[in-house]
């Protein structure tokens, strides 16, 4: 099967075996067709933090458990829940559309709900797991279903347990061991705009809202992000390339002495988060490419592919060197070692 269509930088890919998964029960029933599993697998949802470095020998799970619903309450939340395989944006809108506020700030992400805890999603200012609930997921070599509260999701910037693979007995890593089928959100009735992030204040100051409902924030968000990132149905591309780097006070005093204009955020840690985007700004890449792979011209952070362009579709390898490429110029200007963000298969 081609995956073409199934990955949103568009990188030309076969799956050698493909199924499509409709319920958890489907999942749990593959520990009992071992034949199916002697490859490995690789759960597939939107495809869109990910970058396919040649054709998948693993059978592909193509993740399509769908559902909405408010499962429960309490004095302060709603309890909403999606199926994995629902498309992030739609949802987010959904719960709008039910008077269920709280999730406006992560508009237009692309992806699945499924997808969302793995890398733990954030955008303006909020992260999926100030509104996480708990999740259900399946170990699929065993077939057994479990669910997982927001502690033990061991959530961190772009981070969780599901991006680290067990390497000894006992760890509780759970990458390439689960499959999440449905996720949980606990949305505040007394709910508050999020609105401290320096673009969402521009945009209440250019339209003159002060006071906005969480319709409005959303519509703000969806404008912003459509400014500045490409919508992969038109330009391929996984979000953000890279992860913003982490620093010491320290390292960055030392930075900020030879590069004064560097971006950078403070961290409730004391900590200093560096923009990559304008780390590799910086070094001159904005705009550029390397065979049909490029940095998109609005943001640096965004490696895009130039299929539109050129007609021709960049493969995975292309997409990597140009990521080398970039991560040799950053580390020899700024000695800062910039760490992909999507999975790399
Ligand atoms: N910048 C430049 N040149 C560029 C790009 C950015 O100088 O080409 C500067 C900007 O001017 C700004 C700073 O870098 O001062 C940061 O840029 P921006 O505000 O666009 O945010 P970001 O750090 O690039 C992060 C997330 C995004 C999220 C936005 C908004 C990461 C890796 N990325 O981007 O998340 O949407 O903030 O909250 O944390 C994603 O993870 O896929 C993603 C899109």
């Amino acid at each position: 099967a081609s995956l073409d269509t199934f990955n949103t930088f568009g990188i030309s890919a076969r799956a050698y075996d493909l199924l499509h998964v409709r319920s958890a029960a489907e999942l749990q029933a593959l520990s009992e067709q071992p034949e199916l599993l002697t490859k490995g697998w690789l759960a597939l949802g939107g495809g869109s933090n990910l970058v396919l470095t040649g054709d998948v020998r693993q059978l592909v799970l193509k993740i399509e458990i769908m559902g909405k619903a408010l499962v429960d309450e309490d004095d302060k939340y709603w309890i909403v829940q999606a199926g994995a395989g629902e498309n992030w944006h739609g949802f987010v809108e959904w719960t709008l559309q039910q008077g269920f506020p709280g999730l406006e700030n992560l508009a237009l992400i692309p992806g699945v709900v499924g997808s969302s805890p793995v890398q733990n999603i954030g955008a303006y200012g909020v992260e999926l797991q100030d509104r996480f609930h708990s999740l259900d997921a399946v170990e699929i070599e065993t077939g057994r279903a479990f669910t997982l509260t927001a502690a033990q999701c061991s959530f961190g910037y772009r981070d969780s347990v599901f991006k680290h693979a067990p390497v000894k007995p006992g760890d509780h890593g759970l990458a390439g061991k689960a499959v999440i089928t449905h996720v949980r959100f606990a949305l505040p009735k007394q709910w508050r705009a999020e609105i401290g992030y320096l673009d969402i204040q521009r945009k209440m100051a250019e339209l003159q809202i002060t006071d906005p409902s969480a319709q409005q924030v959303f519509d703000m968000v969806v404008a912003i992000r459509r400014a500045k990132l490409p919508d992969p149905a038109v330009i391929g591309n996984a979000g953000s390339f890279f992860k913003n780097p982490v620093v010491t006070a320290e390292q960055c005093r030392d930075i900020i002495n030879r590069e004064p204009n560097i971006v950078h955020y403070e961290m409730p840690d004391g900590t200093i988060k560096l923009a990559a985007g304008w780390l590799i700004d910086a070094c001159g890449w904005r705009g550029k490419s390397m065979g049909n792979a490029g940095v998109y011209e609005k943001q640096a952070l965004v490696l895009v592919n130039r299929f539109g362009e050129t007609g021709i579709r960049a493969t995975g390898g292309e997409v990597m060197t140009l990521a080398g490429a970039i991560q040799a110029s950053v580390y020899e200007r700024f000695g800062i070692r910039l760490e992909p963000e999507p999975v790399v298969v």
